[in-house]
């Protein structure tokens, strides 16, 4: 066995993980904790950033012990985190002043369209590469200034200090009110709808705009350096990545080259093409945004199909519904019958992402007669993920005329045989699979690596890649289209239910 290893932390929406790896680029130990999902209100989402701290702090002493390792054995540790959740806390007590806001909370969409006035949902697009949309972290920074009482002025007296997951994490990690460095990197912070994807830096007429203070902003630094070093648990051990969650499994996917695409499958479903050096504007409904940035070098950009729900719809079947109890029983299910019965599913439960970024859309189910069985729906339930994923291929093809001849998947979804086959079949391209499919703490440790010494470069982490499974089309092209046509009349129909004023 090799005797260098790294540590990863993946803080995902619903969970903690950390990973440590080998140099060979492979898993020697896992640990896991959940964190408290806190709903105040319809459409509000938070998390407990003391809570998520704590589980972190966990999950690395778990993977460190089931490692058999002690701290000072790790090379390095690279973070990885879920996008845009927004967290402020006071700098001289460190506690967070607020519980921290979840991408999917809504509560921001009035703001938006506020902020949109007359030049609407692409105000900032040219520079940010995102329309205005609750999803981002900046409205959500600005609501919080102005809904939690004197926080505003404490923010102008230089108090407070705001991060999304990965600086609330590194600044932790390096000691706090103790000298913690107070930084994010470029894939987190060009969620922010406040950076310039041109410069890298803070956009002032963005601040501006959305009446947010530069005293309360992390320094914006690369994907791959070293930050600082940490202290407690890991004391000594070199804290060196930071990349968004889906920006991660792009690097662990070991898509560097201009063309090469994955998508991931968890609670939604994020979908990366790398651009390579320039940002390439959409017209489709895509976003712009970071891949990644290794150190001292020019950044690689990506465009980004974004679906909200498409794991969470299983999650739905199965909580709320109560038609199966694990997940993966709705592949028995689904299983049990020929095809969809001419069901369809559009989970817009707080509207659409890409492409259509719909914030009047509501889920529906159409296509209903009594024909179809909890069979049938369990099919629409898993088309749903692929059509939307088509969706966002077609985007994908308009904006960057780049047809993808293959796509590489992980995430949990890919443990599902008919869904990963249905893929294949509505694309019409191979669906591959990698061995290490926790691609997205592979990603964070390969960046922590390069940044030490621990590997050469981006051609040594490819030659790790190595294909677990792979489904080829099947589907004849005369059904591919019509049912097709039927999901788009499907998700026609969601648009506009929540109307003006409601
Ligand atoms: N066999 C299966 N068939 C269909 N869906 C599945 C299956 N197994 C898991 N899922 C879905 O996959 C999702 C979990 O995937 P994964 O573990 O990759 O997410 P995650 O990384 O924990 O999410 P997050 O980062 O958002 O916290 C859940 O939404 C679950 O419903
Ligand atoms: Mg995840």
């Amino acid at each position: 066995m090799s005797d260098k290893f790294v540590a990863a932390i993946d803080q995902g929406t619903t969970s903690s993980r950390c990973i440590i790896f080998n140099q060979d680029g492979a898993p020697v130990a896992v640990d896991q904790r959940e964190h408290r999902q806190i709903f105040p209100k319809p459409g509000w989402v938070e998390h407990d950033a003391t809570e998520i701290w704590a589980k972190v702090q966990a999950v690395v002493a778990g993977a460190i012990a089931k490692a058999g390792l002690r701290a000072d054995q790790l090379s390095a540790l690279g973070i990885t985190n879920q996008r845009e959740t927004t967290v402020l806390w006071d700098r001289k007590t460190g506690q967070p002043v607020h519980n921290a806001v979840v991408w999917q909370d809504t509560r921001t969409a009035a703001l938006c369209t506020e902020l949109g006035g007359a030049d609407g949902q692409d105000r900032f697009r040219d520079r940010t590469g995102l329309p205005l949309a609750s999803y981002f972290a900046g409205p959500k920074v600005a609501w919080l200034l102005d809904n939690v009482p004197g926080l505003r002025q404490r923010a102008e007296n230089g108090e407070i200090a705001f991060g999304t997951i990965d600086s609330w994490l590194i600044w932790n990690l390096t000691g706090a009110t103790d000298g913690g460095v107070h930084v994010t990197d470029v894939t987190n912070a060009g969620r922010t709808m406040l950076m310039n994807l041109e410069t890298l830096q803070w956009d002032q007429s963005i601040l501006d705009a959305m009446n947010v203070p530069a005293s309360v902003l992390p320094e914006i630094r690369s994907s791959s350096e070293i930050y600082g070093t940490a202290r407690g648990q890991v004391a000594g051990v070199p804290v060196a990545s930071a990349l968004g969650d889906q920006h991660a499994a792009l690097f662990g996917q070991t898509c560097y080259a201009v063309g090469d695409a994955k998508n991931t499958y968890g609670t939604g479903s994020f979908l990366l093409l790398n651009t390579g050096q320039r940002p390439v504007p959409s017209k489709n409904g895509l976003l712009t945004t970071m891949a990644y940035q290794l150190g001292g070098e020019p950044p690689t950009y990506c465009l980004e199909g974004s679906i909200a729900i498409t794991g969470a719809l299983v999650q739905w079947f199965r909580d709320q519904l109560g038609i199966i109890r694990e997940a993966a029983e709705i592949e028995t299910l689904a299983a049990s019958v020929e095809d969809n019965g001419g069901a369809y599913i559009v989970p817009a439960f707080s509207g659409l992402f890409a492409p259509y970024w719909r914030s009047d859309a509501r889920g529906v189910v159409a296509g209903l007669t009594r024909y179809v069985t909890k069979g049938h729906l369990a099919r629409a339930v898993l088309e749903a993920t692929s059509w939307q994923t088509r969706e966002v291929v077609d985007a994908m093809y308009q904006d960057s005329g780049v047809h993808i001849t293959s796509l590489k998947v992980d995430g949990g979804m890919t443990g599902n045989n008919l869904l990963m086959q249905h893929q294949a079949d509505v694309l019409g391209v191979p669906v591959i699979r990698p061995v290490v499919a926790e691609t997205t703490c592979l990603g964070a440790a390969y960046a922590a690596g390069l940044a030490t010494g621990v590997w050469s470069g981006l051609d040594e982490l490819s030659s790790h890649w190595k294909r677990d499974a792979e489904w080829t089309p099947q589907m004849q092209p005369e059904t591919r289209e019509q049912e097709y046509h039927n999901w788009r009349k499907a998700v026609e129909r969601s648009f506009g239910w929540l109307e003006e004023g409601a």
